[in-house]
């Protein structure tokens, strides 16, 4: 007797290997034009698969997931942050979403100190200056950034991204401050010699440097507000390689352009793929396309962190990154 396989529709264009391997396993529908899916096909996907693989891109939301039928048993989310699916309207359906925690931890924290190096030592402005034949050879004055070592740095969220950056951070000579819902345990503050501050605010008035490293949950869209971030210090810098909706973008454009703030590297965008136009002609930011996880072995390991979790789930048993509603 042959077992029925699950019908697992995947929206985007996975890397090779863990396309493969779910053809192996599953009955796969694959999207081999990498577009990303309208809300109608979402709901044509809903409506048929046992199980749903989608991405930041995708906009699992109540009305996708009220038509979804009756076979809809899971949605195993190829990436971390489920800021993209109504969790907990999935949940009243019946439907248990998973998500690929950990693997992408040390990629994102590389990305996030490349940014953190990056806009206080001017690197871009330094390339394109090069580009376009402006360099008249060494000056002593011209060019010249700001010193990361001996600064502040202020993390906002310390879990394992978080922690990861504060990591590098050290070794790079920045003392470690963060504001986090919870204190994390003081085995971990003490190895980062990290100070913790129970008050963003005076957090962020402080701080050399911000780094971004919460979820976004509608308890911090907009953590980072217009004011905020106006405590900042006007020579500080901020980086966001979280989720773009944590920051006023608006905010944060006009403040950059007044000066208010030395400058911004950010990954993530508010209204992705849109980016403010004044702040891709600003020189003071550097800006990223959602690279924060690029990485072929990343990519891979959040594939197959998506084929456990279906396997766990067909076999009966609880996926091991189920997300649960105290996450949110
Ligand atoms: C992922 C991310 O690549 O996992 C996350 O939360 O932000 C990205 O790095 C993307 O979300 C894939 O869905």
């Amino acid at each position: 007797m042959s077992i029925k396989k699950p019908l697992v529709v995947v929206t985007r264009t996975l890397p090779d290997v863990v396309e493969t391997r779910m053809r192996e396993l599953f009955d796969t529908r694959l999207n081999d034009s990498d577009r990303p899916m309208s809300q109608a096909e979402l709901v044509e996907a809903v409506k048929t698969a046992d199980v749903l693989v989608p991405t930041v891109t995708d906009k699992i939301d109540a009305a996708v997931l009220s038509q979804a039928g009756p076979n809809l048993r899971l949605i195993a989310n190829f990436g971390n942050g489920i800021d993209n699916i109504d969790v907990n309207t999935a949940n009243n359906r019946g439907i248990t979403v998973t998500n690929t925690p950990g693997v992408l931890t040390e990629d994102t924290a590389d990305m996030t100190m490349a940014l953190i190096l990056a806009v206080p030592r001017r690197l871009a402005e330094g390339i394109k200056a090069l580009e376009k034949g402006e360099w008249q050879g060494w000056s002593p004055t011209w060019m010249l950034g700001r010193r990361l070592w001996g600064k502040r740095l202020g993390i906002v969220g310390m879990g394992r991204i978080g922690q990861a950056v504060a990591r590098r951070a050290k070794a790079f000579g920045m003392s470690i401050h963060y504001h986090n819902r919870r204190r994390v345990p003081s085995k971990i503050e003490d190895a980062l010699e990290a100070t913790y501050w129970d008050s963003l605010d005076q957090m962020l008035a402080r701080m050399d440097v911000i780094s971004v490293h919460c979820p976004h949950t509608p308890a911090t869209f907009h953590l980072l507000s217009a004011r905020r971030l106006k405590l900042m210090k006007p020579e500080a810098y901020l980086v966001n390689t979280a989720r773009g909706e944590v920051i006023d973008e608006a905010a944060l454009t006009r403040m950059i352009e007044a000066g208010d703030l030395a400058g911004a590297g950010l990954d993530v965008f508010e209204r992705e793929p849109a980016v403010n136009p004044k702040l891709l002609k600003s020189e003071k930011v550097v800006l990223l396309p959602h690279m924060g996880s690029a990485t072929i072995e990343g990519r891979i390991d959040m594939g197959e962190k998506v084929i456990i979790n279906i396997r766990t789930f067909m076999d009966g048993h609880r996926p091991p990154d189920r997300v649960l509603p105290s996450m949110l």
